[in-house]
């Protein structure tokens, strides 16, 4: 029988909640958590809610269509899946659920060379929908392997995520000593007793850990990787044959080289606030890059995205397809897959009706002329 008194999540601010209640605090400020003191993913959040939308009245929006489409692929839903790592950290099966859920809906998902599944086996559950995500590797011997193992299991996209030289300075992760493979002191153990549900369903299935690699020290979570240069993206772009897409661009003129490398996606985005609290605000940069690129290049945004009102308005920003983070993670944690069904699903309401208060019936009418510039 329903209980009448139970609350039901409806926003990213609900299920947020319930996954702070479900998960050990170690988790859900890993998952959670951002640079420094935090204010860079609140400022994402903030900037987003101080543009406005240009309403019009008295147009037919009878038939609206949430259906989209990302490198001329038709998707069934305006929104993808950011690459994070070691998803499983916010329940067990979420990269499994993710791939599923990409699949049902056809839309990307992003798979991190830090996932908690292996890559192929994303290939596989999302039926070709997966995206790799990958981070400078010095050693261009291992490099040419794995992206000859990307390019076996079938991926089509490959992001190169630019915006993380050193892994962020993340103080919630310091003090609650965040290791992967987990390190279980006694501060650990006793986080874990306090989030029975989670702890013991985790362990009965074995603790997360990288997917991608067999043996646990050949993937370092913290390893520098500030070695990348505009060398090592030329070479990149000459040995993988298929979509390439930079993420973490947040000035013109990297995105200006980055298109006459030829890439065929910039990826604006500072990691939702996780690496640079005052790296400058992404929803801002992304009308000055999408002028300055014009439209023979993919821009694609995420970082500070919880709700319809501001996915509608990547999209009218210049986005050709928009990526939560944190989201999906916290409502698989709120919920397991009924946490991202229903929030994906109360998230396309209010992308409808906002369509409908802008005068819009298709994602791709809205554009510039849908903010209101004071
Ligand atoms: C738990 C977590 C892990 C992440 N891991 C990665 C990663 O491995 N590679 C990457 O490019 N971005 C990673 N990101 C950044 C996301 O891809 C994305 O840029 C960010 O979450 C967007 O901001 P939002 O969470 O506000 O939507 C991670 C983000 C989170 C929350």
């Amino acid at each position: 029988m329903l209980n009448p008194f139970s609350k039901v999540d409806i926003s990213f601010d609900d299920f947020r909640l319930s996954a702070r209640k479900r998960l050990p605090k170690l988790l859900f400020e890993y998952i959670d958590g951002a640079a420094s003191d935090g204010s860079g993913e609140a400022e994402n959040r903030k900037i987003i809610r101080h543009f406005r939308l240009k309403t019009k009245a008295l147009i037919n929006v009878e038939q609206r269509s949430l259906n989209h489409k990302v490198f001329r692929i038709p998707t069934k839903l305006p929104v993808g899946i950011a690459p994070m790592g070691m998803v499983q950290m916010a329940g067990v099966g979420a990269d499994e659920e993710f791939a599923k859920f990409a699949s049902k809906y056809e839309i990307p998902v992003g798979v991190s060379t830090a996932a908690s599944m292996s890559l192929e086996k994303y290939a596989e559950y999302s039926r070709g929908y997966a995206w790799f995500q990958l981070y400078y590797m010095a050693d261009k011997a291992e490099l040419e392997k794995l992206l000859n193992r990307i390019l076996m299991a079938g991926y089509k996209t490959l992001i190169f995520t630019v915006d993380v030289p050193e892994i962020g300075f993340r103080p919630n992760e310091i003090r609650n000593g965040l290791k992967v493979p987990f390190k279980f002191g006694p501060k650990q153990i006793f986080d874990f007793a306090l989030h029975p549900a989670w702890s013991l369903k985790t362990l009965m299935n074995g603790a997360p850990k990288f997917g991608n690699f067999t043996d646990t020290n050949s993937f370092n979570r913290g390893a520098s990787r500030a070695g990348a240069d505009w060398d090592f993206l030329r070479y990149l772009r000459d040995h993988w044959p298929n979509k390439l897409v930079i993420k973490g661009v947040l000035n013109t003129d990297d995105a200006i080289n980055m298109k006459g490398i030829g890439v065929d996606g910039i990826y604006v985005s500072n990691h939702g606030g996780r690496q640079l609290a005052s790296a400058p605000h992404p929803i801002e940069m992304l009308p000055k890059i999408r002028k300055a690129l014009g439209h023979d290049v993919h821009i694609f945004y995420d970082s500070g995205l919880r709700n319809g009102e501001d996915l509608i308005k990547a999209y009218a920003l210049g986005a050709n397809f928009a990526f939560m983070g944190r989201p999906w993670s916290l409502a698989y944690a709120a919920n397991n897959q009924d946490g991202i069904e229903n929030y994906i699903d109360y998230l396309c309401k209010e992308i409808s009706v906002a369509m409908a208060m802008i005068g819009r019936t298709k994602i791709e009418e809205i554009c510039f002329d849908d903010i209101y510039f004071k």
